[in-house]
């Protein structure tokens, strides 16, 4: 797929700030600092479009992109980080699971681990719950540029068997790896017949 087009709509704080739908989403869910909203801009090409920052938990609310005036990306703020207060973590558990449970126009969820690391239990949590649900997901394994040769094949395949009922694509927003294939994963995910009516 082909990105022609894409710019920020909103931040929702809230249920009733969600875009006013009708077209299909894809969302982005990880831990904090994980490289979803880079991963967004690498996708765009467009350096500044998401916000990133070294501050894990910057982003708080869920926000939406238009891609080629056809469909959403979806950015979910972080889950996981400690110096959030458990106030907060229980507003993103709210939100996140709300939107993710009732959205309609969810076509494809891309759930981001950092290939370094072995996946934390909120990243299975959440994977057991895309699972159980048949939600359409996807794992991505990115900063996949942080690791080279036999280091790398072999986060792979433990981030394969942690969860073997997902596709995994390895992915680096620095060096483009993955790229091409997410984008067409997204594509065909955005292109299915839908009737949000
Ligand atoms: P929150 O909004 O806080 O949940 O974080 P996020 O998941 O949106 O992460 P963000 O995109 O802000 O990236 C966090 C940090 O990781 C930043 O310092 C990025 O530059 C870095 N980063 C993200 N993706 C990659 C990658 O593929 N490779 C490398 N080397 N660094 C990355
Ligand atoms: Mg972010």
């Amino acid at each position: 797929m082909k990105i022609t087009s894409s710019e920020f709509v909103k931040s929702a704080f809230a249920r009733d700030h969600w875009v006013g739908g009708g077209l299909p989403e894809i969302a982005f869910l990880g831990r904090s600092n994980v490289g979803k909203s880079s991963l967004i801009n690498s996708l765009l090409q467009r350096k500044g479009l998401a916000r990133i920052s070294n501050t894990p938990g910057r982003t708080q609310s869920i926000n939406f992109f238009l891609i080629n005036g056809s469909f959403y990306f979806v950015d979910l703020p972080g889950y996981g980080f400690a110096r959030v207060s458990k106030a907060k973590m229980a507003g993103w558990g709210r939100m996140a699971e709300e939107y993710l449970s009732d959205r309609g126009e969810l076509m494809l969820s891309v759930q981001l681990i950092d290939v370094r690391h072995d996946p934390t239990a909120l990243d299975h949590q959440l994977n057991e719950w895309l699972v159980f649900n048949q939600k359409p997901h996807l794992v991505v394994a990115t900063k996949a540029d942080k690791l080279s040769g036999n280091a790398l094949i072999r986060q792979i395949q433990a981030i394969r068997s942690a969860f073997e009922k997902s596709d995994v694509i390895a992915y680096s927003s620095i060096s483009k790896r993955g790229r091409d294939e997410l984008l067409d994963r997204i594509g065909a995910a955005a292109k299915k017949p839908h009737d949000f009516s």
